[in-house]
C-alpha cells in the first residue's frame, strides 16, 4: 500500500519511462520482444539505487503466504496470494524472486503466463488489468531457498537454513529469497502466514498468532496475522527449536520472547528487557505502533540483529540492552515510518543509534550529549567524516556513518532546537507518519517548522558534506 500521493506520481512516471523499452523489461520466457508496450509494468519500482527492485504498475495490499519447510530436505513448498491495485492497465507485471521452482501461476482465478529472467518473473494474466482495478495473483512454487549474500557490508540475508529451521531477516531485498513479492520498502502491504514444520519446532512470523497450532501427521501449522503495513524486509518465518516466554508487558502489551535452546539463559532477560524498552519508547516516541513486542534469538551468527516487525531477530548471540533498544526504536522508526528510497536509510539507522544513546541516558549510565563529544573527537580522517549519512550508498548501505553521524546528526539538532522542541519533534514525526513513508525532505521541514529556525546549514553539514562538521 502507498500512502503518499507524491510519490506515486513519481513511481508512475518512471514507469512510463521504463515501459517504453522493452530491452529494460524481461518477457515471458515465451514471447519474442515486440514492440514495446506501455501497459507492462516496470521491472523496478523506480528506486535508482536499487533499479530492479520492487516493480512498477500495482500496489500491494495484503499477502498471504502458506509455506511448508522440511529442515532435514531444506525444501520449501509455498503458495503466495497478492491482493493489489493496477496503478496503471497492465498486460503484464513483474514480481521478484529469486531461486526456486514456479509451478502455476494464476491471475483472479485463470491461469496466467510467466516467465523468469534472474530475480525477475514476469506475470502475463489472460486479459490486460485495467488501471486501478484489483486483482489477485496466487503464485505456487517450491524448492530450496537460498540466501543473499553479494556485498561485503550486507553478509548473509534472507531465509537462511539453519541446523533445526531457518533465520528469516531480508534487509534490504531478500524475501524474494522465500516468497514472490513487491520486494521494496515504498509498498507496505498486511499479511497472513500459515506455516508448517515437523511437529516440535516453532514457527515464529510477524504480528500475533491466529488460533492454538495444529499438529496432524507429524506436522505443525502456525498461523501469524500482521495487520499493520509491513516492509517485505521486514517479514519473517524464522524456524526451529526454541523456548518460549509469553506474557504482555506493564501496559499490557503482549510480548513474546522466544530462543533458541543454546541462548535458553538469554530467555528472560530478553523477554523483560524488550517489555521494559517497548513501553518506555512508548513514552518518549508515543504509542506503540503495533499490537506485540517482543524478540527472538536465533543460532545463527549473522552478524547482525533485524527489527522484524514486533519480533527483532538477533543473529546469535545474547543481545545486550543497548541492541534491544535500538532494534524496538525501529518498530516507530523504520517499520511503522518506512523509508520510500534506500539513500533516507539514516532515518532508520540514525534514529535507531540515537536511541541506544537516549537508553543510556534514561538509565543513567550516559548522557547523550557526552557520547556526541566522545564522537566528536573522533580524527578528521575518521572514514564516518568522509561518508555522509545522508545518502545511503547502495555498495555500502550499512555504513557506519549511516550508524553513528545519523546518530550525531539528531544530536546537533537537539543542541540547535532545545530539549523541549526535540523531543516534541520525535514524538511529532511518529505520529504525523504512522504506518507510511517518509523522506529526509520531510523531517527535515517538521524540524524548521516545529522549531521556527532556519536548519538548513546544520542538516547540510551533518548529512550532506564528506567532512566533519565544525
Ligand atoms: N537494520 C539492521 C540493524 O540496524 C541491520 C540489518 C543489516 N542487514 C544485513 N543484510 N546485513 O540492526
Ligand atoms: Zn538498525
Amino acid at each position: 500500500m502507498r500512502v503518499n500521493r507524491r510519490g506515486m506520481a513519481m513511481v508512475a512516471a518512471l514507469v512510463s519511462v521504463l515501459a517504453c523499452s522493452p530491452a529494460d523489461g524481461p518477457l515471458p520466457a515465451d514471447e519474442a520482444p515486440a514492440a514495446a508496450d506501455r501497459r507492462a509494468g516496470a521491472p523496478g519500482i523506480g528506486d535508482p539505487d536499487f533499479p530492479k527492485d520492487g516493480n512498477g504498475g500495482y500496489d500491494v495490499a495484503h499477502y498471504d503466504l502458506v509455506v511448508d519447510y522440511v529442515p532435514t530436505t531444506k525444501r520449501l513448498t509455498g503458495v503466495t496470494t497478492i491482493k493489489a491495485t493496477a496503478t496503471q492497465d497492465l498486460s503484464r507485471f513483474n514480481l521478484d524472486l529469486s531461486g526456486l521452482d514456479v509451478r502455476e501461476i494464476s491471475v483472479d482465478g485463470s491461469p496466467a503466463r510467466f516467465g523468469r529472467q534472474g530475480d525477475e518473473l514476469t506475470v502475463r494474466p489472460a486479459k490486460t488489468i485495467a488501471d486501478r482495478a484489483r486483482f489477485t495473483v496466487r503464485v505456487a512454487y517450491s524448492g530450496t531457498p537460498k540466501p543473499a549474500k553479494d556485498s561485503a557490508n550486507l553478509g548473509t540475508y534472507g531465509f537462511v537454513p539453519t541446523s533445526d529451521g531457518a533465520f528469516v531477516a531480508s534487509e534490504p531485498n531478500g524475501s524474494k529469497t522465500w516468497f514472490p513479492n513487491n520486494d521494496h520498502p515504498s509498498d507496505k502491504a498486511t499479511y497472513d502466514f500459515t506455516i508448517t514444520v515437523p511437529t516440535g519446532l516453532t514457527a515464529l512470523a510477524n504480528g500475533e498468532l491466529v488460533g492454538a497450532p495444529a499438529t496432524k501427521g507429524g506436522t505443525t501449522t502456525f498461523r501469524w496475522r500482521e495487520r499493520h503495513p509491513m516492509a517485505s524486509y521486514l517479514a519473517t518465518a524464522t524456524l526451529g527449536k526454541f523456548d518460549l516466554r509469553q506474557g504482555a508487558t506493564a501496559s499490557g502489551i503482549p510480548n513474546l520472547a522466544a530462543t533458541d535452546p543454546r541462548f535458553k539463559s538469554s530467555l528472560d532477560k530478553l523477554y523483560t528487557t524488550s517489555a521494559e524498552v517497548t513501553d518506555y519508547w512508548s513514552t518518549v516516541f508515543g504509542p506503540y505502533p503495533f499490537s506485540s513486542t517482543g524478540g527472538v534469538v536465533d543460532d545463527y551468527s549473522a552478524g547482525y540483529a533485524l527489527e522484524n516487525q514486533t519480533k527483532p531477530l538477533y543473529g546469535g548471540f545474547d543481545p545486550d540492552e543497548t541492541i534491544i533498544a535500538h532494534e524496538l526504536a525501529h518498530q516507530w522508526f523504520g517499520n511503522s515510518l518506512t523509508i520510500r528510497r534506500w539513500k533516507d536509510l539514516w532515518l532508520n539507522e540514525g534514529f535507531a543509534t540515537y536511541a541506544e544513546w537516549l537508553w543510556q541516558e534514561h538509565k543513567g549510565r550516559k548522557t547523550a550529549e557526552a557520547t556526541f563529544a566522545e564522537l566528536l573527537k573522533r580524527p578528521a580522517t575518521d572514514p564516518m567524516w568522509t561518508y555522509p549519512p545522508g545518502r545511503a550508498k547502495p555498495d555500502d548501505l550499512f555504513n557506519q556513518s549511516v550508524y553513528t553521524r545519523g546518530g550525531m546528526t539528531l544530536h546537533a539538532l537537539r543542541r540547535a532546537i532545545g530539549d523541549a522542541t526535540f523531543f516534541t519533534l520525535l514524538k511529532t514525526w511518529a505520529a504525523d507518519h504512522r504506518y507510511g513513508h517518509v523522506t529526509t525532505d520531510e523531517f527535515i521541514d517538521l524540524a524548521q517548522r516545529l522549531s521556527g529556525k532556519d536548519l538548513t546549514a546544520l542538516f547540510d553539514a551533518w548529512l550532506f558534506q564528506p567532512r566533519r562538521p565544525t
